[in-house]
């Protein structure tokens, strides 16, 4: 095998490690806001939405690296199951990845609210004004934000398997090392 069919390519690497930290801090941002009612709630707000347009666009731009790039294959020898498990969620990653953004787009669409990014530039609207909307949409933002952190525990936990226990090079793939 090569060394590049055993590694994700480069842009796709990159991807992965900005879109974790960015992930992952927004998720603290998400809890940290709805947890505080001092002036850092709109400090926190105010960060929040452009972080997550950022991760939706660069969600959008991962999905076409992807596509056009398919990851080295999983080692031939891991058993089906977790196999199975592995692609199942990757998907359920890029869903998180896109279907979170926007729904906090359109819930604060829904709910009349202006999505700006910094003091001048302001989103279109991607959703009509109706408050019932607005509640439902609110919910699945902080559900789907808390099944994201599960997943991504999950999938943590898996590459510390693959690298700690198996060492079986999948750790390595996404690392940019050739695997011991
Ligand atoms: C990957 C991207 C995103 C993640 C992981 C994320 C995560 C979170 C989390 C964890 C919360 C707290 C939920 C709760 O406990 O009630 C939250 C709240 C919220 N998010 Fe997001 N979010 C993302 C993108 C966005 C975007 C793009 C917008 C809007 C443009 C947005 C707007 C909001 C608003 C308005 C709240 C509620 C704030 C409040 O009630 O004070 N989010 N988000």
């Amino acid at each position: 095998m090569t060394r590049s069919s055993t590694q994700f390519v480069l842009a796709a690497r990159v991807l992965h490690w900005l879109m974790a930290i960015m992930i992952l801090s927004m998720l603290f941002i998400g809890v940290g806001m709805v947890a505080s009612v001092s002036e850092r709630h709109a400090w926190l707000i105010r960060i929040h939405k452009p972080l997550g347009i950022a991760i939706l666009l660069l969600a959008v731009v991962r999905l076409i690296v992807r596509l056009r790039h398919p990851p080295p294959p999983l080692p031939a020898d891991l058993p089906r199951l977790q196999k199975l498990a592995a692609y199942a969620s990757h998907y359920l990653l890029y869903a998180l990845m896109l279907a979170i953004p926007l729904i906090g787009w359109a819930m604060l669409s829904a709910g009349g609210y202006p999505v700006m990014l910094g003091d001048t530039w302001r989103l279109p609207s991607i959703f009509p004004a109706n408050a019932a909307a607005f509640a439902i949409l609110r919910h699945a933002h902080a559900w789907l934000a808390m099944l994201l952190f599960l997943t991504f525990l999950a999938h943590l936990g898996a590459a510390l398997y693959h690298g700690l226990i198996r060492r079986d090079g999948v750790l390595s793939s996404m690392l940019g090392r050739r695997p011991r």
